[in-house]
């Protein structure tokens, strides 16, 4: 069989990375390197249906799973919230329960990570966490793969978050750990990543070789550091405290200034939308360290591989 499915995806959900083995990982960044060399894809997902419920906005996790499902000769369903019976009082098991009678896989973005992994919890086909406020899996997958892309295998590789210690956060801090990437998050105050997660990110980190810790100074935070990322500023749900936010994060505005703290050869990232001249300037973003563009697209190839993994 010319694509076999890693034993520890095979048929389960992905919430977060945090349950994951390091095998698993690899497992999928090996097989997007490969969907992203080959032009052709195999119709690995034919006669196979996958539902997306987005319960909020979405370019990027939207098109490219929509895409890649269909590369695969699957059969994306895509679901607004609001347009079924969940935005009308349905329940999540009930919901559960009937998508699972029609499609293989339930790929969901809500801001409540409790929904999705009741969601999980009553479906009889695999969950696929598409963004909750806690965590973004498959951008932290598409973000280790762009690291490793530019600079081979990242183990002992220093990234440094920047900004608030939010979703996309923690799925750097956990996708790195399992690499064994030294990650360290510059956050302020009051807006540091959930300790739990940076305890466990960093116990799992040390078992391979890397570390992951947080500390206050943005500029301690890259200095060193061969990846540079920040995300919004105002993350979905939080927008009732965006001015408080804009004031306190503005001294870890990514400018050609900070990136200059960082590794000569440093790499600017973020999962985009980006909001020049408040969490990263155009200049850094459009500019030659930045690899963005490529961290979107390899979304397409870290999604799509981590359904051949799953669905097999
Ligand atoms: N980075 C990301 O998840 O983008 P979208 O919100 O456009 O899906
Ligand atoms: N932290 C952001 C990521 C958007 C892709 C949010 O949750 O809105």
């Amino acid at each position: 069989m010319p694509y076999p499915t890693s034993p520890a995806l095979a048929g389960r959900s992905l919430l977060s990375l945090m349950n994951h083995p390091a095998g698993a990982v690899r497992d999928i960044l090996d097989r997007a390197d490969a969907l992203k060399a080959e032009g052709e894809w195999p119709a690995a997902l034919s006669g196979r249906a996958v539902a997306l419920i987005f319960e909020q906005p979405s370019t990027r996790t939207r098109v490219s799973f929509e895409v890649g499902i269909a590369r695969l000769g699957g059969h994306p369903v895509v679901l607004a919230g609001r347009d079924m019976q969940l935005g009308r009082g349905e329940t999540i098991e009930d919901t559960a329960k009937v998508l699972s009678r029609f499609v293989d896989a339930i790929v969901i973005r809500t801001v409540d990570h409790a929904k999705v992994v009741a969601l999980a919890e009553h479906a009889d086909v695999p969950v696929i966490n598409a963004l909750t406020h806690d965590h973004h899996p498959c951008q932290g997958l598409a973000d280790v793969m762009t690291i490793r892309e530019r600079f081979g295998d990242p183990r002992g590789l220093r990234a440094a978050y920047v900004g608030d210690g939010n979703n996309c956060c923690h799925s750097l801090m956990v996708a790195g750990a399992l690499l064994g990437m030294e990650v360290v998050a510059g956050c302020p105050e009051g807006y540091l990543p959930d300790p739990v997660v940076v305890q466990r990110a960093d116990v799992i980190a040390r078992e391979h070789g890397g570390s992951v810790s947080v500390v206050r100074d943005p500029r301690e935070a890259v200095a060193g550091a061969r990846a540079v990322y920040t995300d919004v500023w105002v993350s979905m749900g939080d927008e009732a405290e965006e001015a408080e936010r804009l004031h306190v994060f503005a001294p870890y505005r990514v400018d050609d200034a900070l990136m200059d703290a960082a590794a000569p050869d440093a790499i600017a990232l973020h999962p985009l939308p980006a909001h020049d001249g408040l969490e990263i300037t155009r200049a850094v973003y459009h500019g030659p360290r930045s690899a963005v563009w490529d961290e979107a697209e390899n979304r397409l190839y870290v999604q799509a591989a981590l359904l051949m993994h799953i669905l097999g």
